[in-house]
């Protein structure tokens, strides 16, 4: 079990009104599948998937990371970066950075070497090596997405949370996103944990949910 989600429960204060987003969500995953979660917008997807990610806490319940609670880790940092890929809709590219720059940072900060070759060949894979070199603001929509997934795998993460990965994307990209992700997971054993609006990438999860009034459902 690379994660367990244990009676997670998180709302909002908004105004004077609290806003009971997420009421007692249970989920196991195990290492190497795909969930897909899908709900209407304000459901609470990009909830879930920030407090999985450790980017935000619950009001109540635990989040338990390969048996490790995450409360109780005490470098949520290094953690972040050494265990989880994240890729969001807002692929979150520095500006200021190379394309080369953006994927090999995540291993910088874990001062782990980074072999150029590898790097090179990874960007072959995307089919942007000759963009290397380039800068974030002179890539299409499709491309800064395929740059945030290197950057999302390129410290072989334990899982990758993804929200709404295609969500800029034309429909021939989001084909070659799903294949990718599929890649991924057959060859590395990778865990994702996907939330979509797309019907196509719902529908390559092993476990597939729909979250709707603060609750998780199979379907
Ligand atoms: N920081 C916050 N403060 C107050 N309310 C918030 C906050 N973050 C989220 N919400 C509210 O929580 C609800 C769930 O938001 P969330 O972004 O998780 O939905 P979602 O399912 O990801 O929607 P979408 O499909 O549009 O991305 C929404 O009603 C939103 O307004
Ligand atoms: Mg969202």
């Amino acid at each position: 079990m690379i994660l367990e989600i244990k009676n997670l429960s998180k709302s909002f204060i908004d105004g004077k009104k609290t806003l009971n987003v997420l009421k007692n969500i249970n989920l196991s995953i195990d290492q190497g599948s795909i969930i897909t979660i899908k709900g209407p917008s304000g459901s609470g997807k990009s909830t879930l998937l920030s407090l999985i990610g450790t980017l935000d806490k619950p009001n109540k319940g635990e989040v338990i990371f390969d048996n490790e609670n995450i409360d109780l880790i005490e470098d949520l940092n290094r953690f972040r970066n050494d265990k989880i890929g994240y890729i969001f809709q807002s692929h979150n590219l520095i500006s200021e950075l190379s394309l080369k720059e953006n994927v090999i940072l995540p291993r910088e900060i874990s001062r782990k070497k980074v072999d150029h070759q590898e790097i090179k060949d990874l960007f072959q894979f995307f089919e942007l090596d000759d963009r290397m070199h380039s800068y974030p603001n002179d890539l299409s929509g499709g491309e800064k997405q395929r740059v945030s997934v290197m950057r999302a795998i390129i410290n072989q993460p334990s899982i990758v949370i993804a929200d709404e990965p295609t969500g800029n994307l034309d429909q021939m990209n989001v084909f070659k996103m799903i294949d990718l992700f599929k890649k991924l997971n057959n060859e590395h054993n990778l865990t994702f944990i996907i939330a979509t609006h797309d019907n196509e990438v719902f529908s390559i999860g092993d476990i597939k949910l729909q979250l709707k009034e603060g609750y998780l459902k199979n379907i």
